[in-house]
């Protein structure tokens, strides 16, 4: 299966939502992810990727939103592939996508929830005791982070909240 990897449009809203429900089911927003997406994080569409199939269909999505943590952050997720889809290399596909759209950017780092095991090929590792927290319970072996450029992650301190002034 070949798939095209776009920015997220008005359009795909409905495709989002699709794939959201069938590839996290009834707990989908009860994690504390949706807490910092709750409180006024900003979604950045040009940095979401979506993974579209031949005939146009949302497959896969990788959100990315402006937050502030002591410094501005971006924070990944929801990340989820349509079921039919899964473990054939397109959810790795899709955050080295989003990653790169974010660096491009000019962004100093990303945080997700997430398990290490699947983001360390992208250069994801545990964010250090002490230097961050949600608003919510998190295992702190699942909070990660990704730096971007040079020093980009050296401000960021407590807990991850809305942009400043918006
Ligand atoms: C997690 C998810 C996006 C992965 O998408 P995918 O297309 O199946 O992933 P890939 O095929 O790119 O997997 C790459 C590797 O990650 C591993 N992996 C997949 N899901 C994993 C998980 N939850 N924990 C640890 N490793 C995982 C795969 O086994 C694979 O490793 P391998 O090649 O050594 O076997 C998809 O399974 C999904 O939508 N799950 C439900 C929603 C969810 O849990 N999202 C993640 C929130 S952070």
């Amino acid at each position: 299966m070949a798939y095209t990897f776009v920015a997220e449009r008005p359009e795909h809203a409905a495709g989002i939502e699709r794939v959201l429900d069938r590839a996290f089911g009834p707990g989908r927003f009860a994690k504390t992810s949706e807490r910092v997406r709750e409180r006024g994080a900003v979604l950045e569409p040009s940095l979401t990727r979506l993974a579209l199939n031949d005939a146009g269909e949302v497959v896969g999505v990788c959100r990315i939103w402006r937050v502030e943590a002591g410094a501005p952050l971006l924070f990944l997720g929801p990340l989820a592939v349509d079921p039919s889809e899964q473990s054939a290399g397109l959810g790795l596909s899709l955050v080295r996508e989003s990653v790169a759209a974010c660096r491009a950017s000019g962004g100093s780092g990303i945080i997700v929830v997430g398990a290490e095991r699947f983001f360390a090929p992208v250069g994801f590792a545990i964010v250090p005791p002490g230097r961050v927290t949600l608003p919510g319970p998190v295992d702190p072996a699942r909070l990660l982070w990704l730096e971007l450029r040079p020093g980009g992650l050296d401000k960021v301190q407590g807990e991850v909240g809305a942009v400043r002034g918006v």
